[in-house]
This record gives C-alpha cells, structure tokens and sequence, in this order.
C-alpha cells in the first residue's frame, strides 16, 4: 500500500494516528540535525519531521534528498508545538514524525521551481515541461476547478433531461468563420475530412433523430488566429434542445450558471438576476462593443446635438460626413500629464482614431486640447447632458459612428484597467440579443452570416431578406461576461426552404449547396423540429474563474502563442512513407 491518506486531508483530529503518505518533496529545510520535508500531492502539502534518532541507514538517505524525489513516509501525526503552526497552510496544525523513509523515485534538477510562483521562467519553458508546471499549486488548482465545472454542468443537464451524446472528430467542414484542419484519407486518395469547428450541424441532425435535449463537452478545432482567448483546439458545452422559443434556451444555460457559480467558485458574485438582456445595436452605443463589460460605468455619450454648431473643424466634418460626436468622461484623471494623454492617443488611434479632444474643467476655467473651440454655451449643454465635474477628463471621439465606438469602447477598457474600476469577484454575466442577421464584407462585397448560416431570422424580417438584408435582425443571442465572448447561440433554421435562401443569400451556387450541405437540406426534409440551441466556451470561463490572464492557463495541454506544442514538438514532420500512403507530394 502506497498511502493510508493524502498529503492535504491530514487535521489535527488525525493526531496519535500512524499514516502513510506519498509524494514530491515541495521544500526541504535543514534546522539543527531535524530534517523538514513539505511532502506535496494533488491535494496539498504536509510536513514531514525526520528527527535524528533514526537509523543511520534512513539519516544517509534523507541527506540525499532534494526537490521533487518521489517518497514514501510511514510516521506518526502529531499536533505541532504550541507556536509552530503554520495557519498558511491547510495541514499546517500538524506534522508527521516519520518512522520510515522509502525513497520511491529521484528527480535530476528541475528546470523551475514547483513550490513558488516567484521567477516564473518563459511560457515555452513551462510548457516544455508542462506536465512540471502542472504539478504548481495554482495550475492544480485550476485543473480541478474546470473538473468541477464540467461535472457540474453534467450533473446539472442529467437532471434536467439532457442526455450526452459524443459526436465524431473526423468530419466534414462546419463553418464558423474559421479554417478547417483537415485530415487526408488514405483509403480516398485526394479526400479529405475536417476537423469540427463545432459540432453545429451534428448536433441540429440530432434533433432531426427526435433527441431532444443534448449535450456534449465538445472539442472544437479552428484554425485562426491565436489570442489570449482563442486556441486551435478548444472546449465547449454545446447543447440544442428542441421545440424552444429564444428565451427557453437562455433560462436554461442562465439557471445552469447561477447555480453553478456559488457551488464551483464561493468567491465570484454575480451581477444580477435576472441577468440583463442587451439589443446588440444599445450594445455598441453604450458600450462601444457586443461584449461590453458590465462591472463599472463609463458609458459612451453621443453628443452630436450639443456640437451640431460647433466652430471646431473637427467635430464640424465629422457631423457633416454623417458621422457623429461622443465622449467618455474618465473620472479623477483630469490631471493625466501631457505624456500619458499623448500615449493614450495612440492607443485611441490604434483602433481606428484620427485624434482624440480632450476637455477638463478647472477653476481657471475649460482645459485641454479640445478647450479652446468650445464655447461656454455648449458647456453649460454638455453639463445638463452628461455628468463630469472639475477632476474627470472627458475624451471625444468625432468620427463615422462605427469609428467612434470603437474608439470610445478602447479607451473605456484601457480606463478600467489604469483606474481598476472592474470588481475582479464579480462576474458581469448578461445576453446581448437582436443581431443583425447579415453582415456585409466591404472587401468581397458580399453578405455574410453575422452568427453561421443556419441561424432563423426573425420570421417578421423575411420579406427583407432580397430588398433591405441590413434590416434583417436574427434569433441569435451571446453570452458576454466582463468583456468577454462567453457563448453563442440561436434558433435554428429548420425549414429547408428558408435555408436554401440563406445559402444563396450568401452567394453559394446549387452545386456548392448540395456538395457541402446536402446532407443537412435533405434532412430538413424528413420531419425537423423546431430547435435551438447555444455553445459556451468552457475554456473562458474557467479563465475568468481562477482569475487567469488567458485560456492557456487552464488547459492542461495547450498550444504556444504560435499554435505549437512544444512539449511533444509538433506539429513534426512525417515519414515520406506516411506522405505516400495519404498520396501527398510537395511541390
Ligand atoms: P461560436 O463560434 O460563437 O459558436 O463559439 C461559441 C463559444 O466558444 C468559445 N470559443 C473559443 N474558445 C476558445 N478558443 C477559441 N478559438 C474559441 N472560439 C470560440 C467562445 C464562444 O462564445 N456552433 C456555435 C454555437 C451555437 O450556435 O450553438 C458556435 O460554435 O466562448
């Protein structure tokens, strides 16, 4: 028997009690001929007393110890001494006396420190050595908070009338905006499948198969650019559910969350219930994006009416080519140096500015770049307008309306993070709603789907559908939480009719159609329910729950930066005898 318990379970009530733990050798500390070993497993740390009565034979191979060897230590439990208990640590009313010592494994130097999060190495070194970097505290903790988020959402779903269903890896191409990975067949020379970008169309076909309710912890692969919150291969808890109206799908995954939240992670409060409701086009005005973060204020204003005289040239052209004039008000930064407000117009340019006004109000009267072509009058409107007093700095942002919100939504989130105005225990869940159905790509100058071609436009917009697209609003909804992306989802198209139509709205000729959607068309043919459905992605959402910077942190195997592991170095090259089966040549 390797263990009796774990390192972490150990209490005072197991004092006077004879215990076998094994694990890795977190710390060692060497204190007047007693030995201190901080013994670690998944579930904690303990400490481990060798005092210097045992046989010579275990002294020789204590001495020998060192950071990360595999022991096994038989000893007794025993409350520490009045003033040595440590309160940091979870065990830390006890220590084991140990009796016996077995050495199970040695470890060479490591590459990185396990015990401390001081003097990280580079993110290529732990994750060369991942399987190191996963043995730190708050990696574990981070992979046992997503277990529990996972088992949660199962459990939860069961009793809801869910059933799990895994849909296949190898597949045809799903679109969501992204690339396929594609896996040759050696069987179909110059035949590929695809990697899923989502199990979109198998699970809509599940609910042809009269499943009715299903889910699944699905592994999705995009081939796209990486960010914080984006990896090539991801994880979501996708779900459809037939005969459902919008909101029956956001009650569902709204409740699932609200309980979730307090049971996966005590600490996390939720901003309100129910949670909001947000039209995406109030989205954009408010917020400046469709993922607003909802944790503080610092809405954007359009003051177009209160300049629509203006003698400044700026706000003048930008009213005169239809765009518009709106602020923020930053608070207490009126006496941001004339540095850092010409740092921050970079960043205002970056995302698409050509300048960015200022005005603060002072005792000596209006102050900052915009100050000298405002005149009183359209301060004293300014002020019945928005709220700003002496000390908040108001940024403008006079542009096309797009432009400006952009612009303004930027700044707002560069402000959150400079004045930490965020809550970081809050989780700012709402839905945005009411999506325009198409978006239109200015360099193909095409039509797109704004959410993925198989979402239900609102029935009352089809006649718009040939003459005015851009007034076509659809049945798909997001989930955002403090800024970020959580879930997306819609009512289906289920009528093949309607589904035709979205297909050559989009520019694909029958042949196209068949080839890459027959299968679906002909099943909306055999009986379809009405269905919907919705996928959050499990990844962020454990991000924002363990408080990580990025989705990285809470994968046990993720990819670089640059798509690459670089643990088991791939992706590789292959044996010319593997390209020749699959029929592959390179040029
Ligand atoms: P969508 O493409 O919006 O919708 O994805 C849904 C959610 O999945 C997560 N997500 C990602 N997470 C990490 N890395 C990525 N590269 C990545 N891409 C997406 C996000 C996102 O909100 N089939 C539809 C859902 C549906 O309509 O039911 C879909 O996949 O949290």
């Amino acid at each position: 028997m390797y263990r009796t318990h774990t390192c972490g379970e150990l209490r005072a009530a197991h004092a006077g009690q004879t215990v076998t733990v094994s694990g890795w050798v977190n710390r060692r500390r060497d204190h007047g001929g007693v030995a201190f070993f901080d013994l670690r497993d998944r579930s904690g740390v303990v400490q481990i007393t060798i005092n210097p009565n045992l046989p010579q034979e275990t002294l020789d191979l204590v001495a020998n110890v060192r950071f990360e060897w595999v022991l096994q230590i038989e000893g007794a439990v025993q409350k520490r001494p009045e003033g040595n208990a440590n309160p940091n640590m979870a065990t830390g009313d006890v220590e084991i006396i140990a009796q016996k010592v077995t050495a199970l494994n040695p470890a060479k130097t490591l590459p990185f420190m396990i015990s401390s999060d001081a003097d990280l190495p580079d993110e290529n070194t732990r994750l060369k050595y991942r399987y190191l970097d996963l043995r730190r505290e708050r990696l574990t903790h981070n992979m046992i908070l997503r277990h529990k988020v996972v088992k949660f959402m199962r459990d939860y779903l069961d009793a809801q009338g869910f059933i799990e269903i895994e849909t296949p890896i190898m597949f045809k191409a799903t679109p969501e905006g992204a690339r396929d990975y594609l896996v040759p067949s050696r069987l179909f020379p110059g035949q590929f499948y695809a990697l899923p970008q989502s199990p979109q169309q198998l699970k809509q076909l599940l609910m042809v198969a009269g499943m009715d309710k299903y889910f699944q912890i699905a592994r999705c692969f995009r081939d796209e650019d990486l960010r914080g919150d984006r990896q090539p291969e991801f994880t979501q808890l996708d779900l459809e559910m037939s005969f459902v109206h919008r909101d029956d799908v956001l009650q569902l995954v709204e409740n699932l969350y609200t309980e979730m939240i307090p049971a996966v992670a005590p600490n996390k409060r939720l901003l309100s219930a129910p949670w909001k409701k947000i039209p995406y086009r109030e989205a954009l005005e408010k917020y400046g994006t469709d993922k607003p973060d909802l944790r503080f204020g610092m809405e954007l204003q359009d003051v177009s009416d209160v300049f629509a005289k203006s003698e400044f040239k700026v706000f003048q052209s930008a009213l005169e080519n239809g765009g518009v004039i709106k602020c923020i008000v930053a608070p207490n930064s009126a006496g941001m140096s004339r540095k850092e407000i010409d740092a921050l117009t970079e960043v205002a340019k970056s995302f698409g500015a050509k300048g960015m006004p200022t005005l603060t109000l002072t005792a000596e009267g209006p102050k900052g770049s915009a100050a000298k072509f405002i005149s009183a009058e359209e301060i004293e409107s300014l002020k019945s307008k928005i709220q700003f007093g002496e000390g908040d700095l108001i940024l403008f942002a006079s542009d096309a309306k797009a432009v400006a919100n952009k612009v303004l939504g930027g700044l707002r989130l560069w402000f959150r993070d400079k004045l930490n105005l965020a809550d970081e225990n809050l989780m700012a869940f709402a839905w945005i709603v009411d999506f325009p159905f198409f978006a239109f790509n200015e360099e193909t100058q095409m039509w797109e789907s704004e959410h993925h071609p198989f979402t239900m436009p609102k029935m009352a917009d089809l006649p718009k559908f040939e003459t005015n697209p851009g007034e076509v609003f659809s049945e798909a909804y997001d989930m955002v939480c403090n800024g970020y992306e959580m879930a997306s989802g819609s009512i289906r198209i289920h009528r093949r009719d309607i589904q035709m139509k979205m297909f050559q709205m989009l520019g694909l000729s029958d042949e196209e159609i068949k080839a890459k959607f027959g299968h679906m068309l002909e099943a909306f043919e055999y009986g379809a329910p009405p269905h919907g459905g919705m996928a959050p992605g499990i990844d962020r959402l454990i991000m924002l729950l363990a408080d990580e910077p990025n989705i990285r942190e809470v994968i046990a195997f993720p990819k670089n930066q640059n798509g690459r592991d670089v643990m088991a170095d791939a992706p590789s090259e292959v044996e010319a005898k593997q390209l020749k089966e699959l029929h592959i040549k390179f040029s």
